[in-house]
């Protein structure tokens, strides 16, 4: 059976059909209050990967994921393709690493950190490249939406100076099947210094 908070989530999701508006999405999420205990058939156990990755609902217009993280191990820097986006925090503590290259002058990038904390919704907008990671011990679960739904996400390799396009379906880390992987370049010049984890 459905979990009741997710029932209502995916209803207010089917609702839209034109554009979404990330503020409302918000406001809508936090009148949910949605915890861990409403998603426990929801959680994907990572086993070897960064998360679980548990669709909740896919249209063209939106998609919504429930990622369920590794203690350990933080995702690939990535871009979300096509999509703009936003993230809210179930559970658990994480950081969030955005990579700035917006200074076109030279192949510096700026490393912007964020905390991500347990009731936390950020925006994540198209083009961004990032990555996340949990913090501690309590599990981090987390809520992802993308708009349209995800598609041509690009992930950075730079430990083994390599990137590539995955499929829809494959989260933020090199994928673990070669049909995963729909093209796969030489890493750009300008992702060399970006580390595969941020400490
Ligand atoms: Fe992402």
């Amino acid at each position: 059976m459905t979990p009741k908070k997710i029932t209502l989530l995916v209803k207010y999701l089917k609702s839209l059909n034109k554009s979404v508006s990330w503020k409302e999405l918000e406001i809508e999420i936090e009148n949910l209050s949605i915890e861990i205990k409403d998603i426990l058939n929801y959680l994907e156990d990572p086993l070897n990967l960064p998360y679980g990755r548990k669709l909740v609902f896919k249209s063209s217009l939106i998609e919504c994921l429930i990622m369920t993280w590794s203690i350990e191990k933080a995702c690939l820097p990535h871009d979300h393709g096509i999509s703009e986006g936003a993230i809210y925090v179930v559970n658990g503590q994480g950081k969030n690493s955005i990579f700035n290259f917006s200074n076109k002058q030279s192949n510096q990038r700026e490393l912007i950190n964020t905390f991500l904390n347990k009731g936390d919704f950020i925006y994540v907008p198209k083009g961004i490249i990032h990555l996340m990671q949990s913090l501690g011990d309590d599990r981090l679960v987390t809520l992802h939406f993308y708009s349209p739904a995800i598609h041509d996400m690009k992930v950075f390799d730079t430990k083994n100076n390599r990137q590539g396009i995955v499929s829809d379906d494959c989260g933020a880390w090199w994928p673990e099947v070669p049909e995963k992987l729909l093209r796969e370049e030489k890493i750009d010049e300008k992702f060399l210094n970006i580390p595969n984890k941020i400490l």
